[in-house]
């Protein structure tokens, strides 16, 4: 059995969908486990452009299995609609492919009602949201009144669970002057989803404990840096979205398994919170323009900025990240000289991590260091050799800033336009790590 784990390193859209969708073709299963529907992940697959946020990115691959996890939190309409858009693409879903964990917890009205009524009331220290539930579902888990997906089957245990969740939020609705949910017509909205939903539900903890001989794609969703513990709380997501929460999200360890941060050459962010490097100048508005830096699930503009690489060590470090996917280098083919962040400075000092203060983190100065700019074409490249020289220099500097290999190299969001480093790796004596499940669960697919 070999594994892979693919996690964001920065605030969430790195890239992930083009690299697990070319890890998927080659996974037997591919399992979510953490966060739900606020996350967007886009697929292209034979000049198909498929748009996922809740189903795993197996799913538009024949003969794979998709598994939706404990830790995901579960919005069953979305989960339905993305089922019937994906099948309009010719997609089958059936369970066979698909299987939802009995455990997850349910998104409900009542969590995107009170997730969106608070940030219209928290004015300027709104988070910035999806607006999706996200944050009152895991609360509701945590404090032990979700409904979850097995309590769906009994109509008795069910009935009384929504009756007490709704009571709970009406009491947060009503101050925030919003409407007021109706606990029996969530009811029965619940009970038309039972037979439409119940086909896929089973138990992911055993499904892959029963597993001989698989490949195993975790794919994990928004990054370490929006992660509940270690990014820039309180602006951060709600669920742990590092790599040691995959086995936690299905319930199943997988051993020998790879972790691989998924990073852009630059730096973006939607919503609110610190942001050191963020280039609220010209600099920014050319890699927002060159990279497309919009939302694909609210439609939000990214404020984009310098790589970071005091945030990314640190996010190496407690994802246990073993090699990087660095994307959209293109994306920095027009400038003459590129900044890269190696040194916080606060009050005054330089220090080389982020600190956890909410004001500290708003506080620290970016050092710079300047290397210079390419200037030439590297988009479409998929030759380590091919690469301009300032270009493979940015890359060893990012790889020395980082301490992880940069295993991969993506050069344009078609599949095809990808440097495989690992491959190049004995030839350049570029240390990669021992267990490199990639080159089992990835070979000469690009
Ligand atoms: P929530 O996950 O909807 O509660 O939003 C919390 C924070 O995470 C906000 O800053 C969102 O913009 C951000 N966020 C959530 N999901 C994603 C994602 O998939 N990509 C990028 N940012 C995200």
């Amino acid at each position: 059995m070999s594994s892979i784990t693919v996690i964001g390193t920065q605030w969430g859209d790195e890239g992930k969908g083009k690299i697990v969708d070319w890890l998927s073709a080659q996974a037997d299963i591919v399992v979510r486990f953490q966060g739900g529907h606020n996350a967007g992940h886009t697929l292209v697959v034979n000049g198909e452009v498929y748009k996922l946020n809740l189903l795993p990115s197996g799913i538009v691959r024949r003969g794979t299995l998709s598994i939706i996890g404990n830790g995901v939190v579960v919005n069953p309409w979305h989960l339905l609609e993305e089922i019937e858009k994906v099948r309009l693409q010719s997609v089958e879903v059936s369970p066979d492919n698909l299987l939802l964990s009995e455990s997850a917890c349910l998104i409900l009205p009542p969590h995107w009602e009170v997730d969106q009524a608070r940030e219209r009331a928290s004015g300027t220290g709104k988070i910035g949201t999806t607006g999706r539930g996200i944050g009152p579902a895991y609360e509701d888990k945590v404090a032990r009144r979700a409904i979850r997906v097995c309590d769906l089957f009994d109509a008795k245990l069910l009935q009384e669970r929504v009756a007490q969740l709704v009571k709970h939020h009406n009491i947060y609705l009503q101050a925030y002057g919003a409407s007021e949910i109706k606990a029996e017509a969530l009811f029965e909205d619940l009970q038309k989803l039972v037979p439409k939903l119940k086909p896929y539900v089973g138990q992911s903890w055993r499904v892959l404990g029963e597993a001989k001989n698989k490949r195993i794609l975790f794919e994990g969703a928004q990054g370490v840096m929006l992660d509940i513990d270690h990014g820039t709380y309180p602006f951060v997501t709600s669920s742990n979205t590092i790599a040691a929460n995959a086995f936690i999200g299905c319930g199943f360890v997988a051993e020998n398994n790879h972790v691989l941060g998924v990073a852009k050459a630059y730096t973006t962010r939607v919503g609110s919170g610190p942001f050191p490097t963020r280039e609220t100048g010209k600099a920014g508005d050319v890699m927002g323009e060159r990279g497309a830096e919009f939302g694909t699930v609210t439609g939000r503009q990214r404020g984009c900025g310098w790589f970071d690489s005091v945030q990314m060590r640190q996010a190496v470090q407690v994802a246990g990240i073993q090699s990087l996917v660095l994307t959209k280098i293109d994306v920095l083919d027009a400038f003459e000289n590129i900044p890269v962040c190696v040194a916080y400075e606060l009050d005054n000092q330089r220090i080389d991590y982020l600190p956890a203060g909410q004001l500290s983190q708003a506080s620290v100065k970016p050092i710079y260091e300047h290397l210079p700019g390419w200037q030439s074409v590297t988009q479409g490249i998929h030759n380590w050799s091919d690469m301009p020289a300032q270009a493979k220099a940015y890359v060893e500097r990012l790889e020395q800033l980082a301490g992880v290999p940069i295993s991969v190299i993506s050069t344009s969001p078609e599949r095809e336009d990808t440097i495989l480093r690992f491959q190049q790796a004995a030839e350049d004596s570029i240390d990669m790590p021992d267990k490199f499940n990639i080159v089992t669960l990835a070979e000469a697919r690009v």
